[in-house]
């Protein structure tokens, strides 16, 4: 494929912890990242977006909340001890986090999903501007205690905020690229 807008999107991948080699991001990547996010597209110009970044000990502290929550919050006969050694062993792996966080500037239901549109076209933006960066990778998770009890009130978030998860990003040696995807006629109704 060329070198074009069309092999940056459908070379995009997510790229998972597990695949990090624990070397850590330039702060430089992660300004792009958010500065690119800032440039999607977003009704009225209201911004919704804000971003958290954890690196070094805000990192960990975060990750061993994460671990506790899911101790704390597993019924017995759903706790797996291989998630729990995953998510320990992140604290080796991920480079930087970058919370993900809409904020709603009115009571309009639908302007709420506009919102959390924008900052999902956000997200994308950070996923592709990696594309640049040959060791950056990344992924959206909405797992790690997302809509769980705790995480709202560990980042003090207001009423008018919503956590969206956490973009994990981590260096990789190689990128994969391989992906495949439904024929897009299907996806036109009529
Ligand atoms: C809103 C959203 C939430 C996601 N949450 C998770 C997650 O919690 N865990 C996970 O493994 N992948 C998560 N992903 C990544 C998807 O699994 C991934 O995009 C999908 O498998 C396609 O792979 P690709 O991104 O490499 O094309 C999420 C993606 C989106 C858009």
């Amino acid at each position: 494929m060329d070198n074009n807008i069309n092999q940056i999107i459908r070379e995009r991948r997510s790229h998972y912890p597990q695949e990090f080699t624990g070397a850590l991001l330039d702060d430089n990547i992660i300004n792009t990242l958010i500065e690119n996010a800032c440039w999607a597209p977003n009704h009225t110009l209201n911004f919704p977006w804000r971003f958290i970044v954890l690196k070094e000990t805000s990192l960990s502290k975060w990750l061993q909340q994460v671990l506790d929550n899911y101790i704390k919050n597993t019924p017995a006969e759903k706790f797996s001890q291989k998630t729990a050694d995953k998510i320990q062993a992140y604290q080796k792996q991920v480079s930087q986090v970058i919370v993900l966080i809409c904020e709603h500037d009115s009571e309009n239901a639908n302007k709420h999903k506009e919102d959390l549109a924008a900052v999902a076209c956000g997200v994308e933006n950070m996923y592709l501007s990696l594309s640049q960066f040959p060791n950056a990778a990344g992924y959206w998770s909405t797992g790690m205690g997302t809509y769980g009890e705790g995480m709202h009130a560990y980042f003090e978030l207001k009423s008018n905020q919503e956590l969206m998860g956490f973009f994990m990003l981590g260096s990789v040696d190689k990128k994969r690229t391989e992906s495949s995807r439904k024929d897009y006629k299907q996806f036109i109704l009529g």
